[in-house]
């Protein structure tokens, strides 16, 4: 027929359009009815149909660009413990640390015997200061160690007047019947003093007889000659070790009853010569370290 068609989706307009048909007797099949419009220029025909069946779907399309980026979340909640991990490596060793200050070495005191004051230029520090003193030369009793007895004693209790049920303490004197070691002139029968030394920086003293320096590494604190009581006295004495320049306290010059410091030689036999020496006075020497 010729119709210029003009198809206008929707099913309002098209069910009207198809009843139109009817009523004219046309045949016709759905959706290709040609409609007389009310003017006559039938070359200007609007054919209206109703919509068709859905499209089946077609394909997926394109892949969409990337998103832009969103905000931060917000933070999750604590894990669990995880399990204990191996033991990392050895660190390097630290950098040395600065020397710390000189401690007290813990204990290196002894008796300086024939002075009155430390050597305290040699790191030596004087405790006290006192006169020697011990039991009787001609007793065979009481104590035979020679102690350093301060100047200023302090009192306990007591009961003044010699009981006799007691030990003894004396003062002390050299006893000196040649210039050897010490001046006799000088020594002799005088009273003998005393210095109570600690060395602040040192741990350890000994005294060594027969010797008058110290072993490497030690300090030799002071050195002399060995002294003791009288071999054929009834008291009994230790060794110590008399300055090699003692020096007297004032006064005493006389020849008093008390404790007594000899000289010691030494006596050959069961002590072997050489390198020991009939006869001769034996040195000492104080060492700490
Ligand atoms: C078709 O008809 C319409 C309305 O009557 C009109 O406006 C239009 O100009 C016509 N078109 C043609 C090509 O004749
Ligand atoms: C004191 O010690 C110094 C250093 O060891 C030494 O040179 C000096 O002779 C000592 N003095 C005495 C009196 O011992
Ligand atoms: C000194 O006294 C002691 C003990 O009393 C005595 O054995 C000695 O002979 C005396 N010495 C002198 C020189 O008087």
């Amino acid at each position: 027929m010729g119709f210029e068609n003009k198809v206008v989706l929707g099913a309002l307009p098209a069910l009207f359009l198809f009843s139109a048909c009817l009523a004219e007797g046309t045949e016709c099949e759905l959706g290709s009815c040609p409609t007389k419009m009310g003017n006559s220029n039938v070359n200007n025909v609007t054919v209206m149909a109703p919509a068709g069946p859905r499209g089946e779907a077609g394909p997926p399309g394109p892949r969409g660009g990337q998103g832009e980026k969103g905000e931060t979340g917000r933070p999750g909640k604590l894990g669990p413990q995880g399990l204990e991990g191996q033991k990392g490596e050895k660190g390097d060793p630290g950098q040395p640390a600065n020397q710390g200050a000189e401690g007290w070495g813990g204990g290196a005191v002894y008796i300086r015997w024939g002075r009155t004051a430390c050597n305290e230029s040699a790191g030596t520090v004087t405790a006290y200061t006192g006169l020697a003193g011990g039991a009787l030369w001609s007793e065979k009793g009481g104590g035979s160690n020679y102690q350093c007895l301060p100047a200023d004693p302090e009192w306990g209790v007591y009961k003044d007047g010699v009981d006799g049920l007691k030990a003894y303490m004396y003062g002390a004197e050299y006893q000196l019947n040649t210039d050897a070691p010490y001046d006799e002139a000088t020594v002799d029968d005088r009273e003998v003093p005393c210095a109570v030394c600690y060395s602040l920086s040192r741990r350890a003293q000994m005294m060594i007889p027969a010797r008058n320096t110290c072993p490497d590494g030690w300090t030799r604190e002071y050195g002399g000659y060995l002294m003791a009581g009288y071999r054929d006295q009834a008291g009994r004495s230790k060794f110590v070790c008399m300055d090699g320049e003692p020096e007297v306290l004032p006064g005493g010059e006389g020849n008093q009853s008390g404790a007594l410091f000899y000289p010691v030689e030494a006596r050959c036999g069961s002590l072997p010569c050489p390198p020991y020496v009939e006869g001769r006075e034996l040195t000492c020497v104080v060492c700490t370290i």
